[in-house]
């Protein structure tokens, strides 16, 4: 017989619960509202796609590709994986729907979940969430430039003041077979003092050998030859213009001569943004060019490209140690109290064309006790509660009452959305300090309540 055990989420993934999810879209709107200013447009591309986007555009060699993807044959026989991250798909996207050819699209950017298979600790999911932003069409220093101010500006809409940027640059295709070969050079001066896995590097990739977190490979890798010494004089151009762009714009920034990343892509800029609170998994964004990715993918020319990615999780977690705020809307304004059937069912309607006139309401359904009800419009932080009963419908009215303060008024019903309109405005004018309170035990105390015969 199978156990009947409470089956749970996958481990590495996680659920966003009501609280958090709140949070998140508070987040997401600044982003999209940073995005607007900055004149990038929204691209969704799905969250599977042919495996060779992946083995092509990443690298047949990078961690990504090799141990990381979601990989798994679908009842046609194709291999699909799960996205592990979203600029081979933009660029496919790109080139499958000629956006080039349409002027303003040239600028994207995108948000949603990937999926990679590592093993999970703080700040590092096996399904996680981007935010990103890429420039096809131009091979412009700007445009590298514009891509990391952008993400700062997001950061700074965030209220997170905590990031160090760090910058190199990789060469290009045409400078960096001689540097490879000098790489190679010094590394077989040290194979013996490299990990297995690198031994293997040194053929496929020497380049992800810098990027190896073992610490003999750290210690015997401390002395390479920087990629940043032997670019070509078009890629040390380049290069100095992206930081002279930085520097006239006060972002403090530091070259980093060993930054390799963990894609394969990457050609002249690479950088990433790193958070001082997030301990071993602190790169909350990272990002380059990737000239040579539109040719790998599509086939056809060259098309060049720069971008970024943010992981939102480690975003949320910096915002947190850095005990940044976030401005949340109210989530419920009114309460709505009721005494007896005939309130219930007149109050009933009233909530739902409050609802519609904007203001967002709540309304027990089961017919709990007054100071069930007043309890509950604490807990949500309404800010009013309107409460009838018998009193109240004899004389057609709506006792107000004002959460924070425990004023009481009577409204007419057919003045009571106006009333509540005008109430809420002059709340948010006043922009109350205050917590609503708890008035529950009104209910039992033994005055009168609003609604109960005296
Ligand atoms: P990436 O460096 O692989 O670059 O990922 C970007 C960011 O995604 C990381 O800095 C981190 O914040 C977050 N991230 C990555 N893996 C995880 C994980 N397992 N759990 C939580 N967060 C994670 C890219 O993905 C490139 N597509 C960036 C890019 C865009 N380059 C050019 N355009």
């Amino acid at each position: 017989m199978t156990e009947n055990k409470p089956l749970q989420s996958i481990r590495g993934t996680h659920d966003l619960l009501p609280g958090e999810t709140e949070a998140w879209d508070v987040v997401e709107g600044i982003i999209r509202e940073v995005m607007g200013l900055y004149q990038y447009r929204e691209i969704r591309t799905p969250i599977f796609e042919d495996t060779q986007l992946f083995s092509r555009g990443i690298g047949e060699h990078t961690d990504i590709v090799n141990k990381e993807m979601y990989t798994f044959e679908d009842q046609g026989g194709r291999s699909i994986t799960l996205r592990p991250e979203g600029t081979a798909p933009v660029v496919r996207a790109w080139l499958q729907h000629r956006l080039g050819a349409q002027g303003t699209v040239d600028k994207l950017y995108y948000m949603g979940p990937m999926f990679r298979q590592e093993a999970p600790q703080k700040g590092r999911t096996r399904q996680f969430h981007q935010f990103g932003a890429e420039i096809l069409g131009t091979d412009a220093p700007e445009a590298d430039a514009e891509i990391i101010l952008l993400f700062l500006a997001v950061l700074d809409a965030l209220g997170l003041d905590t990031w160090s940027l760090h910058i190199g640059s990789l060469g290009c295709r045409e400078c960096r077979p001689a540097y490879r070969e000098i790489l190679v050079e010094f590394l077989e001066g040290v194979e013996d003092l490299l990990c297995e896995e690198c031994r293997k590097r040194m053929k496929t990739n020497p380049l992800r050998v810098l990027d190896c977190k073992n610490e003999g490979c750290r210690l015997a890798t401390a002395k390479a030859p920087s990629h940043l010494d032997h670019l070509d004089e078009g890629c040390q151009t380049h290069f100095d213009a992206v930081q002279a762009l930085l520097s006239d714009r006060g972002t403090p920034f530091t070259v980093d001569p060993r930054m390799v990343r963990g894609l394969d892509y990457y050609e002249r800029t690479t950088f990433e943004v790193l958070n001082p609170d997030l301990g071993a998994q602190d790169a909350i964004c990272g990002g380059g060019r990737y000239d040579g990715l539109a040719q790998m993918i599509g086939g056809g020319d060259r098309v060049p490209g720069v971008g970024f990615a943010a992981g939102i999780e480690r975003i949320m977690l910096a915002l947190e140690a850095a005990g940044v705020e976030l401005d949340f809307e109210p989530l419920c304004e009114v309460a709505l109290v009721h005494i007896g059937e005939e309130a219930r069912r007149r109050l009933f309607a009233l909530c739902d064309t409050l609802r519609r006139a904007g203001v967002a309401c709540t309304i027990e359904l089961t017919g709990r006790s007054v100071k069930a009800q007043m309890r509950e419009a604490n807990r949500r932080e309404a800010l009013l509660a309107l409460i009838a009963g018998e009193n109240e419908l004899k004389a057609g009215t709506v006792t107000v009452k004002n959460l924070i303060n425990g004023e009481e008024e009577q409204v007419s019903f057919e003045n009571i959305v106006p009333a509540v309109l005008e109430k809420l405005e002059k709340l948010e004018e006043e922009a109350v300090d205050e917590e609503p309170q708890d008035w529950s035990d009104d209910a039992d105390g033994s005055e009168p309540e609003p609604g109960e015969a005296a």
